[in-house]
């Protein structure tokens, strides 16, 4: 007689049926969009996308033989959405209140849920530690102005456009710096191709300062299932799962690597003296003390509890390392941040001769 693991059926609730939705993307073709597709088809949703056509994704180009794509331009051609109907809306393309106003008005009486891809920079300040979805956001004087420049406040400008058209059924969702294959702006990338190349690391700081980032996978995953759950509010978007260093972040990727790797931890002062700047050449770095001193300590209680789930730092690393291999050999040699080679040479010179 065989044993039993006791897998039978008998008196087992049979798992809910997922129904299929069709899902509308405002954007899906750069950096979010391809895993936000990919993880959508594979749970047996439907996707269209709304872009002018112009970006090529660099990651999962085959989710887009089975996506319906549409043309238009947010600024001023919409034509392509008027009369027809989605179960769920993802806007990533939008950071003018005015996009959101004209793209809600039209979605409003068509689609049941509208997520909007908005960011942790919207918060009016960042001194404080563990930032909820509570606390203030950014105000401009203008609310009409469309410059970069006040990304954070139109971000929130556009959240409440979302809020005021679509009610119980507006999904937003805040992410912190987005990582991971297809990143178009290489800041995150930087530490697993820097450490990666080996040698002598110029690390920022004191190695218990704190760093968060979300993996984009993550994120597109968290995304598919509030709309699946039509779990409507705001979510900060953000890893890991609890408080991790700069330390513990580099030591992880170098995990990865067969390199070999040092580090070595510069003052933060000194790297201020020599005009090292946080974010974009230490990326995924604020300095203690000061206005930021609460951006990598931001709370995510709200998203776990309802879903948000993280991978481990070493597939991240590997992932950005094999993504970022792919690229042609003149994108890779020109990245867009990161601290230079001969500029971290330099500086770590510096540091060691000192008095
Ligand atoms: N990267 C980060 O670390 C980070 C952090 C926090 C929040 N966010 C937010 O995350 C979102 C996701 O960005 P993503 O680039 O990864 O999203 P994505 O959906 O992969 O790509 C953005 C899309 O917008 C389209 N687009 C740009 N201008 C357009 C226009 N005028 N009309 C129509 N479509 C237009 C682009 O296609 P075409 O060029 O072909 O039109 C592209 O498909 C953004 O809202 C960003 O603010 C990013």
């Amino acid at each position: 007689m065989g044993i039993s693991l006791g897998l039978t059926h008998v008196g087992r609730a049979e798992p809910k049926k997922l129904k299929p939705l069709r899902i509308l993307i405002l954007g899906g073709t750069a950096f979010l969009g391809p895993h936000q597709i990919k993880h959508a088809l594979a749970r047996g949703h439907k996707i269209t996308t709304f872009t002018r056509g112009q970006t090529e994704p660099t990651v999962n180009r085959e989710v887009f033989e089975r996506v319906e794509s549409l043309i238009g331009d947010r600024n001023d051609n919409l034509d392509a959405l008027e009369g027809r109907k989605w179960d769920a809306v993802i806007d990533n393309s939008a950071t003018y209140p005015r996009w959101v106003k004209q793209t809600t008005d039209i979605l409003k009486e068509n689609v049941d849920t509208y997520l909007f891809t908005s960011t942790l920079s919207v918060h009016a300040s960042f001194e404080k530690k563990g930032l909820t979805e509570d606390d203030p956001v950014a105000i401009t004087e203008d609310p009409t102005v469309e410059d970069m420049k006040y990304y954070g406040a139109l971000k929130a400008l556009s959240e409440d456009v979302t809020r005021k058209a679509f009610g119980k059924r507006a999904i937003i969702v805040r992410p912190h710096l987005i990582v991971g294959p297809g990143d178009r702006t290489d800041r995150w990338t930087y530490w697993p191709v820097r450490i990666s190349e080996g040698g002598e690391v110029l690390a920022p700081g004191h190695p218990d300062r704190p760093a968060q980032y979300i993996d984009v996978k993550d994120l597109a995953e968290f995304n598919i299932r509030l709309i699946e759950n039509r779990a409507a509010g705001t979510y900060s978007v953000v890893g890991p799962i609890s408080p991790f260093s700069m330390a513990e972040m580099l030591y992880g990727i170098r995990a990865v690597v067969s390199n070999s790797v040092s580090f070595t931890w510069v003052d933060q002062d000194f790297l201020m003296e020599n005009d090292v700047a946080p974010w974009r050449e230490m990326t995924a770095w604020m300095p203690s003390g000061g206005k930021r001193d609460g951006f990598s300590s931001f709370n995510n209680f709200r998203a776990v509890s309802a879903g948000l789930t993280f991978r481990p730092l070493a597939e991240t690393a590997r992932s950005t390392l094999d993504w970022w291999a792919t690229l042609p050999k003149d994108r890779r040699a020109t990245p867009k941040a990161g601290l230079a080679r001969k500029k971290e040479k330099r500086v770590l010179d510096k540091w060691h001769n000192r008095r």
